[in-house]
């Protein structure tokens, strides 16, 4: 055990109860080992609301955080060991663009219900709540997109199109009966010249790490590896995801994982995600399953939390100096509620 492993575990022992540390499968494994909970994005929204302590180390991108100090308690503290560790995908829709393209909807008679994946601000968040849409994330998309095509007459579904159009396949909703809206900073580009009267509008944003997987690694994959099995996060490029056996979040690509360990042992499983996710999973089932990555998928924003800024995290909790997360007291009830509103739809 080094010095700043000993130092952390020896504060958590201090803190006892007051403190719990969770953490996305992304953070790397140093973190991961400290974390007395990890999950993808929806299993942490869902045990926040359980958490008991009295601090919450939330290591993972900033959004994580601000939906962490969301769903806690009242006096419930939420630290992060990084705060300027962002998703570049949630700043893909400053709030003021949403509300104005909101607005561009909404004045052509049509209720647009907007979806917004949870890697996004609590400013967008907030902007959701207020038009009755909902949150979602890789793990549930499938379940909230076809709640919030029953809500109105189309959905806006932000930021991430990729996820949006993994989505609608998955409902058999055509490619025709979907649009990638054509924007720039003030709004919609010639809205009468855009077929917004699609049932599903997307924002034209996506994840630069996981987009950067190509098709042509999946058929190289296979030809490298006869039989093997290849899975992508949802993410990633629709035409990277239909040359792919099968698709889901982070929870599912660790079970497929296991699954294939347990029932096809000697078997290869190809994964494209982030890597320290892959390379995790390769450690853990070695000798039973092969598992390789589709290709090189680092995310630096996650790779900006450490094992020595947890430290430092925990160092000013036990000394009282700690700086918690603060959320804009206008934005919490509005983007709570979008938030909530997905817990609910998705029985918790
Ligand atoms: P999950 O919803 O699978 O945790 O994904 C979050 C994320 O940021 C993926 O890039
Ligand atoms: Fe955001 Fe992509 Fe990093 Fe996930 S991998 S946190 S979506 S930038």
């Amino acid at each position: 055990m080094n010095d700043i492993t000993a130092a952390v575990a020896a504060l958590k022992e201090q803190l006892g109860d007051r403190l719990c540390i969770m953490g996305h499968h992304y953070q790397n494994d140093a973190v991961v080992a400290h974390c007395d909970v990890t999950g993808d994005s929806l299993e942490l929204a869902r045990r926040v609301p359980g958490v008991d302590a009295e601090h919450i180390v939330f290591c993972g991108v900033f959004f994580m955080g601000e939906s962490a100090a969301l769903l806690a308690k009242p006096g419930q503290a939420v630290h992060l060991p990084e705060p300027g560790a962002d998703c570049m995908m949630s700043l893909m829709t400053p709030a003021g663009l949403a509300r104005r393209v909101l607005e561009q909807l909404t004045a052509t008679g049509r209720r647009v219900v907007p979806l917004a994946y949870v890697n996004t601000t609590l400013g967008l968040k907030a902007v959701v709540g207020e038009y009755g849409g909902a949150v979602c994330t890789s793990a549930n998309a499938e379940t909230m997109l076809r709640w919030a095509l029953d809500q109105g007459d189309g959905v806006l579904f932000l930021p991430d199109k990729h996820l949006g159009r993994n989505t609608a396949q998955k409902l058999g909703l055509a490619p025709d009966r979907q649009h990638i809206l054509r924007l720039n900073g003030h709004g919609l580009i010639n809205p009468e010249s855009q077929p917004l009267e699609r049932p599903l509008l997307l924002w034209p944003g996506c994840c630069a790490i996981h987009a950067q997987l190509k098709p042509g690694q999946a058929a190289a994959a296979r030809a490298a590896h006869p039989g093997c099995r290849v899975v992508a996060h949802p993410e990633c490029r629709p035409e990277l995801i239909e040359r792919c056996d099968a698709a889901g979040s982070t929870s599912f690509l660790i079970k497929e994982a296991a699954r294939l360990a347990e029932e096809a042992p000697g078997s290869t499983l190809i994964i494209g995600t982030e890597n320290n996710l892959v390379d995790r999973l390769a450690a853990r089932h070695k000798g039973r399953c092969h598992v390789l990555s589709l290709g090189r998928a680092i995310c630096p924003d996650m790779a900006k939390v450490t094992e020595a800024k947890l430290l430092a995290t925990l160092t000013a909790i036990a000394h009282g100096t700690a700086e918690p997360l603060t959320v804009e007291a206008a934005l919490c009830g509005p983007a709570r509620r979008s938030l909530t509103r997905m817990l609910e739809v998705c029985g918790q």
